[in-house]
Order: structure tokens, then sequence, then C-alpha cells
């Protein structure tokens, strides 16, 4: 016994004797991080199983196909999402409502405004411009209203059918686009900012008639001859240049072609008219939007299309993280690429603030885009995406920076949370992109990968790390010329890094209105285990029944979509 306590005793005069200071540090810093992991701890904002099966494949599957993959909230056996669900007055409660057109996009933005009295709280949605660098213009719902009213009016008054729109982001964009759903005209994107020789070959292709576009942007002599089939014009003169000779506008020289400005229409209206928006005619038919994929291919999306498309956008995110009244929403994109006009429009029918800025869609430049205001929500390409992180990337090279990143992504990564700030990243902050003018206020960040468009792949790694300069969520969309809206997209919560997933991070599951499978191809084929085709889709965002979106695909163990 006693030789037993002697053992002891020896033991631990030499455990204490060992006991030096550096010992005392690692234990002290393991004890610490012990506490700090516990102090820390927060439950990841996605369940794990939710990660592990992002979308619900169907039970059969057809010969040479894969199963059919669908969202969550979508389920197989049940209709995909089609609509926006309107009630009219009168419905019952329990209808479940009109799948909706795009005037009733407008119509929910107005009402969003608008309190049970019918007067206007101003607590809702606003319509904003960015002009130059950092003025920002709030407009009026009555006035865009009025806006949509008399140039609707106009151009049907001259015989218009077909209206091009070329103009940049700004509010003239929006009112044409509503001025064409409620005066039965086809509206057509025009991509802004082309050569001339591109303006006159887009313009035959699509068939315009009418052109809304900016002063200085639309040689009109030069398209006016090689364009014979112009009737109507109509200039918009940017807020910037108001001041100039109205003389200067090249107007009534058009020989058949009828010229005027956009002020002028709506300044010399009587101020009685124009400020309500046309009676809905249920049996009205609807006029297609038709609008150019950045390859250069001209699609018509038929309203239930765009619809469909937005209502996807509204279904497909966790209701916490949806866009509402107290966003505000910055399209950097240009408008007319339907991937960012479906989500702009999904912001709109959310009473959600919206901030356009013309410079969007010319220049990657997210930080000049941002400048002057504080979005909460934006939608941007891969391309202005890749060069923020390269630009960051290259200003934070410490090595203590590194630390805190290795800890950030680890909280990203392993515990499922977004990183806070602590003393240690807050050190960094001014090397941070100063994307706005309030930091920490970007909360979402809507990119897409375009099939068939000039791309800019953005690997998981890179999503990561981006998601730690910003401190935002990103969603990755995949989007195709043939489906209005996304594809599919990246859940919200999915912060994970899959090496294997190559140059493109996955592009999450179906969106509501989309559903997808893989064709067997020579290459590539569906298993027992695995499946691997050509990627086809179906559903109400679809133009045409059935589509091919003419790129390879894998559907990965979580049931998230790959490009090959
Ligand atoms: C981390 O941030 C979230 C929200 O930003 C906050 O609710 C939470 O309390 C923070 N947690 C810690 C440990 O600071
Ligand atoms: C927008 O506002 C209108 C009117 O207040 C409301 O009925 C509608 O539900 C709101 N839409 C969303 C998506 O919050
Ligand atoms: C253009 O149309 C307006 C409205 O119909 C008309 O008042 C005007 O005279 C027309 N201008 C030309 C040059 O034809
Ligand atoms: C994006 O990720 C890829 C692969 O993970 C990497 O090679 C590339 O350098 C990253 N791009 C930037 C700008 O960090
Ligand atoms: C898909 O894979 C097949 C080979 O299996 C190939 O012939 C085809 O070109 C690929 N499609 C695309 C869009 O790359």
């Amino acid at each position: 016994m006693d030789n037993l306590m002697l053992k002891l005793d020896e033991a631990v005069t030499g455990i204490v004797g060992q006991w030096d200071l550096l010992t005392s540090l690692l234990f002290g810093s393991i004890i610490s991080f012990f506490i700090y992991t516990v102090i820390n701890y927060r439950d990841p904002d996605a369940h794990p199983m939710l990660l592990a099966r992002q979308s619900q494949a169907s039970l059969v599957r057809q010969e040479g196909e894969s199963a059919v993959f669908r969202s969550h909230s979508s389920p197989h056996g049940m209709p995909l999402n089609s609509g926006l669900g309107v009630k009219d007055p009168g419905d019952s409660k329990w209808s479940r409502g009109r799948d909706g057109d795009l005037r009733d996009v407008w119509r929910g933005f107005v009402a969003g405004k608008v309190d049970r009295e019918g007067k206007e709280t101003g607590e809702k949605g606003k319509l904003l411009t960015i002009l130059g660098s950092e003025k920002v213009v709030e407009h009026e719902t009555g006035d865009i209203n009025r806006q949509i009213n008399l140039i609707g009016q106009h151009i049907k008054q001259n015989g218009g059918k077909n209206v091009a729109i070329y103009l940049p982001n700004s509010v003239e964009f929006i009112a044409t686009l509503f001025s064409c759903s409620f005066y039965d005209l086809m509206p057509i994107l025009v991509p802004y900012d082309q050569p001339i020789e591109k303006i006159i070959s887009l313009l035959h292709e699509s068939k315009a008639d009418a052109v809304v576009a900016a002063v200085g942007s639309f040689p009109f002599d030069v398209i006016s001859k090689s364009y014979p089939a112009l009737e109507q014009l109509i200039w918009v003169v940017d807020e910037g240049s108001k001041h100039m000779d109205w003389n200067e506008v090249p107007k009534g020289i058009g020989g058949p072609v009828n010229v005027s400005t956009w002020q002028e229409i709506i300044q010399d209206a009587p101020l009685s008219s124009g400020n309500d928006l046309p009676a809905v005619d249920r049996t009205m038919e609807l006029k297609n939007v038709r609008a150019f994929w950045p390859s250069g291919e001209l699609v018509e999306y038929t309203q239930a299309n765009v619809i469909a498309g937005i209502a996807g956008q509204l279904t497909s995110v966790p209701t916490t993280q949806r866009i509402v009244p107290s966003d505000l929403v910055l399209p950097v994109d240009s408008l007319s690429t339907m991937y960012t006009l479906v989500l702009t429009l999904s912001a709109l029918y959310s009473n959600a603030s919206v901030a356009l800025n013309s410079v969007a869609g010319e220049s990657p430049d997210l930080v000049l885009a941002t400048q002057g205001l504080a979005p909460t929500i934006i939608i941007v390409t891969g391309e202005s995406l890749a060069k923020v992180l390269s630009e960051t990337a290259a200003r934070m090279t410490s090595p203590v920076y590194g630390v805190v990143h290795w800890f950030q992504t680890r909280s990203l990564v392993e515990d499922g949370t977004m990183p806070n700030s602590t003393v240690f990243s807050r050190f960094f902050d001014s090397l941070r992109p100063k994307i706005g003018t309030a930091p920490g206020k970007l909360r979402n960040i809507y990119v897409s990968e375009q099939i068939g468009a000039h791309s800019t792949p953005l690997s998981a790694q890179n999503l990561s790390d981006l998601r730690i300069y910003t401190g935002a969520r990103i969603i990755y969309a995949l989007a195709s010329s043939k489906v209005a809206g996304a594809v599919t997209q990246s859940g919200v919560f999915d912060y994970r890094i899959d090496e294997a997933s190559g140059k493109y991070a996955h592009f999450g599951a179906p969106v509501t209105s989309v559903e997808v499978f893989l064709k067997d191809t020579k290459d590539y084929k569906t298993t027992d285990g695995s499946f691997f085709g050509e990627i086809h889709v179906r559903g109400p965002a679809v133009v045409g029944e059935e589509v091919s979106l003419g790129a390879n695909g894998t559907i990965k163990e979580d049931y998230t979509l790959a490009l090959l």
C-alpha cells in the first residue's frame, strides 16, 4: 500500500515537475478553445438532413433517362408552381387564385403602397434610381402609373405593335415593359449599348416597329435608313441631360417615322389624364415577351412563362430568406437579361424597394454600381463576383488574415453558420469590398451561370471565400434561354465546399416551377446509383413542352445538379 502511494506521489511530482511554460500555454489554449466553442455554439442555419437531400426524385424512371427531380416544395404528383395565386375582389377565400400576368405584378407593387382606405402609406416598396455616382431619386408610384398609361396610349395610337426597349436600367425601362402589358403591345428587350450594325440586326430579327431608346445611344439617321420597318421612336432624355437644348433632340426628322420624346408625351398631356391604370380585361389575349439571350438567340416567352419564373423565385427560398418589403434590391446586371428581369419583378411583387442604376450591365464593377445606397439584395453576374473576389484576395494577403479566414471558413463548412465578426476579423474590415454604403446590410447575392453565354465559373471555394469577404449569403443559379428565371439554384444555407465539383460549384435543386431530368448520351448514362446525361427540363416556366438545355450534367449524391 505504502509502495503504491509512493509511486503515485512520484508520478504526480514527475508531471508537475515537467509542467513548463509550453505545457501551460498548450493547456490554456485547449481550455480557451473549448470554452470558445461552447460559448459560440450556434445551430447550423440549415438542418444537415436538408442539405443531404436537396431535391426529390420520382419513383419511376423512363428507359434511357434519369429519375425526374423536383423541388421539395413542389412534390411529385402535384402540379408545378405556375403562378402568383392572385385573388380578385369577390373570389372565394378558398380559391387557389389566378396565375396572373405582368399587369398583376405591377398592380401588386402599387397595392403594396396603399392601405385599406386607399391612402399611400409610403412605408412599403419604392422605386429608386441612382444618378451619377451618388444621387438617389425616388419615383412616385402615381407618376409611373401615368407614364405607363400615356406611353402605352401614345404607341398604340400611332399603330405600334412590337416595341423594342433599348434602354439602360431605368424607371422608363420598367414603365415601358408595363405599358406593353397594359396596352396589348409586345415588348422586345434589346441588350443595351451595342454597335450600330448589331442594333440593326437585332431590330430586324425581332420585327420591332416602335423603339424606345435613350438619347445619344441610338444613331437614328443610320438606323432609320437601314431599317425601314421602324414607324415610331420615343427618345428618353436622361436626367443628366435634361438641361440640354430641346431643339438638339433630333425629332421630326424621321420622315415616315414618328419621333417624339418621353418627357414631351408626359408633359403635353393634361394633368388629369392617364392617372388610372386601365380596367383589367381578363379576356384580352396576352402578348409574349421577346428577349435576346446573351448568346444572341431570340427567345419568345409567354407571360405565363415569366409569371411562373417569378412564382418559382418567390417560393424556392426558405421563408426567412424571402424578399420582403424592408429589402432594397439592386440589379447590377441589365434588365434585358431574363434572369435579372424575373428576379427584379419578383422583388417588385414582394413589395420590396428596387433601385435601378444605369451603369448596371455595362461595367462589372460591383463597388461602382452600388455607390450611394445600401442594398440588402443584389443580382449580379459571375464576372462581377469573380472581379470582387480576385481584387479582395489580392488585398487580404497577410498571414494573420489567413488565420481569421481559416476560422471563418471552418464556421461555414463545419458548423454550417455564417461567421460572425470578431475582434480579429474587424481588424480587416477596411480591406473588404465596399458593396453599398452601409457594411453589413447586404444579406443575399443572386448570381447565375447562363448556359451558352460567356461564362465565368465560380467554384465552391470561390463562393465560400465570397461569403466571407462580403458577409452575404449566395444563391448560385443555373439559367437557360429556354427557361424564365432559374432552372435550379443552390440553397441559400448551403455553405459546403465540395472540392470534387470542379470549376463550377453545384447548382442546387430545381426551382418550384421546373422539373429536371437527364437523358443518356454516348458517354454519360444513368445507372442504378448515379445520374449522368444531357439536362432536360419541363414545367410552366419552360418555353415549349420539354426542352434540352444543351449541356451535360449530373445529379450528385445530395440531389443537386452540377455541370459536367
Ligand atoms: C452572431 O450573429 C448573430 C446574428 O448576426 C447573432 O444573433 C448572434 O448572437 C451572434 N453570435 C455570437 C456568438 O456573437
Ligand atoms: C404586398 O402588399 C400587399 C398590400 O399590402 C399585400 O396584400 C401583399 O401580400 C404583399 N405581398 C407580399 C409578397 O408581401
Ligand atoms: C406623331 O404622333 C402624334 C400623336 O399621334 C401626332 O400628334 C404627331 O403629329 C405625329 N408626328 C409625326 C411627325 O407624324
Ligand atoms: C476560384 O476557385 C478556383 C478553384 O477552386 C481557383 O483555382 C481560383 O483561383 C479561384 N478564383 C479566385 C479569383 O480566387
Ligand atoms: C454531351 O456529351 C456528349 C457525349 O456523351 C457529347 O457528344 C455532347 O457534345 C455533349 N454536349 C454538350 C452540350 O457538351
